[in-house]
């Protein structure tokens, strides 16, 4: 492991400014498309399909920044975890309200058989249920709060991506490879801590 020196306060709020810049940027390009007509044909499969991505994307990034740091040396980096994790939670929910008001428009009892009837609904819906606690207890006061079972209810970080993947294959058509990029990520970034939990042990 190298240990990477640690950057100093004013160096770290810039590369803070950078990551909020890098997590902002799908949302200023879809505004973008949006408003000069580039959602293509059908816009509420495009936004779909291009929040969905967002949020497995930042999900695999929230997850790599353990291995990164274990790998670097560079503890700071932990602390910008908690910034992309917020922004998949973001995505994700650009991802479900695109489905609730602009799919489904707000159609409760159609939404609810949705969920029930469609497995790759169900999968996404649980995975976005399962985002929900995580993101309301990531302040520092939660964290205190709840002591131990902060921890035990964080390791759920891990089914979402597993459920997110599942989704993905769910929903694209037979022989459809799409999916197997994110795959092979969410596969390396829960590897990576199955391979250090099994050291430890
Ligand atoms: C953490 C939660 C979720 C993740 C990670 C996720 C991820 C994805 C991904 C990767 C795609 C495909 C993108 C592509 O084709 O390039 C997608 C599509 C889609 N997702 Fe999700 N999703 C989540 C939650 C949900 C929820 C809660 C719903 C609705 C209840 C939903 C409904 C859809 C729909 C309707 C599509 C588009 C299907 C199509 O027309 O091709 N997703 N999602």
């Amino acid at each position: 492991m190298v240990l990477a020196a640690p950057l100093g306060p004013a160096r770290f709020a810039a590369l803070r400014g950078v990551v909020w810049a890098l997590c902002l940027f799908p949302l200023a390009r879809l505004v973008w498309l949006a408003a000069f007509g580039g959602l293509g044909a059908n816009p509420i499969e495009f936004v779909s399909r291009y929040t969905g991505t967002w949020t497995l994307v930042a999900l695999v990034l929230t997850l790599s920044i353990t291995p990164l740091r274990q790998l670097t040396g560079w503890v700071e980096l932990i602390r910008l975890r908690r910034l992309v994790g917020l922004f998949a939670f973001f995505y994700a929910s650009l991802h479900f309200l695109n489905w609730i008001a602009v799919d489904q428009f707000f159609d409760w009892p159609a939404m609810l058989k949705d969920i029930a009837k469609r497995p790759f609904i169900t999968v996404g819906f649980a995975a976005f249920v399962l985002l929900i606690p995580l993101a309301m207890t990531s302040t520092d006061a939660a964290r205190r709060r709840l002591k131990r079972n902060w921890s035990r209810l964080h390791t759920l970080v891990y089914a979402v991506p597993v459920l997110g993947v599942l989704h993905y294959w769910w929903l694209v058509k037979q022989g459809v490879q799409t999916p197997l990029p994110l795959t092979v990520a969410v596969a390396l970034v829960l590897g990576w801590r199955l391979l250090m939990w099994t050291r430890t042990r």
